[in-house]
């Protein structure tokens, strides 16, 4: 372990123990997690009575990325934008306001609250210049778990995420407080990839990075490339990641140590599962526990190849298929105090069972204009692209459904739903207990999911995350029916 390496993760305990220390810090920046101050330039809320303000200002301007500087869209001057920490219960009022030359609004994923109003209303627009104030409550029974906001304006989403605008949300609650997972050293992992010149301006993609939905080479973990983060021996670390990249799929795996999966998009799983790898597709979150059963040293965490299809001739071939890398490093540094084991149980997760109603949704794709590009690809759900005036699908408030999705496409689509958390069918008809808002649909496969909706009625959506996708039209409405 050279002497640079440790200067520069000396600190990363900090982080930890200052997001727990004080109620009132709700949205601290991630990238000091290793650095000094991990609290300086944080926004400072006040909390009194389960209330939760949070000021987010979206800009565009040079920001600092990776060591260096990217003219980038962020919120609150950093990319990623702040992490904001909320708990069950809590009122919230997240103030946005738009300082970018073009629209913009907010969603947030993940999170169990009303599709309408000025709660999670991606139908929301704010002009430049305009501020809002989203408000809602976050259910007193909301999992605990890692979640995110970004843009989600319909043919402006990939770019302004692309361009930086995306901030984890994290609430606490019961997985937290399993001993070993409270004495487990915790990190925030936001995997985000740009295209950056020389001079640190953006890149444009050009249409047919679109098709295949625009991947960068500069790949970033909470703004830093290649962060290390401590272990001690006999401890634990957890790693809490988030693929808030556009388009580009995450195959992880760390050298020497298996990954224990602990909880999934929506929250903990019933008991840790053991992982060589684990595939992270854009918009979803793993929480894994690392073991530092070594006697020391310095492990890199890999991104392996992954294929996510081939977006045939016109696009350019095979899609997604780096050679290795490595995104970060986990190297250890003194010992616990008392060795801490993978705990056995974490909590009790419910197996949603099989409902009366099943559908089917069917991805595909067209020619099609695509807007300031000339002709190209269109990305369709049933065989229609988005349209905010339409009811693609009408369900009804307390329902439990299967959903079918059908890819007739040669490449992945990672499909997401809004409002409600989902469970994925096996071939036994049985759901996995594990909550998900995201699914990968395999090139020319097919996943079926189970959901329930519950608590809020209102129009919400589901679109594939390769957000280029979503913007060239793979998205549809679901009216929930109360
Ligand atoms: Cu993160 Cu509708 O998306
Ligand atoms: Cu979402
Ligand atoms: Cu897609």
């Amino acid at each position: 372990m050279d002497v640079t390496r440790r200067a520069f993760v000396g600190l990363a305990p900090a982080v930890g123990v200052a997001l727990t220390a004080g109620a009132s810090e709700i949205a601290t920046p991630l990238r000091s997690a290793s650095r000094v101050h991990a609290l300086d330039g944080g926004i400072h809320a006040a909390s009194a009575d389960g209330r939760r303000d949070v000021e987010l200002v979206a800009k565009e301007g040079w920001v600092d990325l990776a060591g260096s500087r990217g003219w980038l869209l962020a919120f609150n001057g950093q990319v990623p934008g702040p992490l904001i920490e909320l708990a069950a219960g809590d009122d919230v009022r997240i103030r946005l306001t738009n300082q970018l030359a073009e629209p913009t609004n907010l969603h947030f994923h993940g999170l169990h609250v009303p599709p309408d109003g000025t709660a999670d209303n991606i139908f929301l627009e704010l002009s430049p210049g305009e501020a809002v104030t989203y408000a809602f409550r976050v259910p007193a029974s909301h999992p605990a778990g890692l979640y995110w906001l970004h843009p989600h304006l319909h043919g402006l989403v990939a770019r302004q995420v692309s361009l930086g605008l995306a901030a984890p949300v994290v609430i606490r609650g019961a997985l937290d407080a399993v001993a070993e997972v409270a004495a487990a050293r915790e990190q925030f992992l936001v995997l985000q990839d740009f295209e950056l010149d020389r001079s640190g301006r953006p890149v444009d993609p050009g249409g047919r990075a679109l098709m295949a939905g625009r991947e960068g080479s500069i790949v970033t973990v909470s703004g830093q490339r290649r962060p290390a983060y401590t272990i001690e021996r006999d401890g634990l670390l957890r790693l809490r990641l988030l693929n808030a990249s556009v388009s580009r799929f995450y195959r992880l795996s760390l050298e020497g140590h298996p990954l224990h999966l602990i909880a999934t998009d929506g929250g903990s799983l019933a008991s840790p599962e053991t992982l060589d790898e684990l595939l992270l597709a854009p918009g979803e979150r793993r929480d894994v526990l690392i073991q530092g059963s070594r006697d020391g040293g310095s492990y890199r965490l890999m991104n392996l190849p992954y294929n996510r299809g081939s977006a045939g001739m016109m696009m350019g071939g095979v899609v997604g298929a780096d050679s290795p890398f490595e995104l970060a490093t986990v190297v250890y540094e003194g010992r616990a105090a008392s060795p801490v084991d993978i705990p056995q149980v974490l909590g009790e997760v419910e197996r949603l069972p099989a409902g009366p109603v099943s559908r089917t949704f069917v991805l595909s794709e067209a020619m099609g204009m695509m807007p300031g590009r000339g002709m190209g690809m269109r990305f369709l759900i049933n065989g229609r692209e988005f349209d905010h005036a339409r009811t693609d699908a009408r369900v009804r408030l307390g329902a439990v459904e299967d959903w079918e999705y059908v890819n007739t496409t040669g490449m992945d689509h990672p499909m997401h739903v809004h409002t409600n958390a989902f469970q994925r069918v096996g071939p036994d008809g049985q759901a996995d207990p594990a909550w998900l808002d995201g699914v990968v649909v395999p090139a020319r496969g097919r996943v079926r999911i189970r959901i329930r909706f519950t608590d809020f009625a209102g129009m919400t959506v589901q679109h594939c995350h390769i957000l280029d996708h979503e913007d060239l039209g793979m998205m549809s409405t679901v009216l929930i029916e109360g």
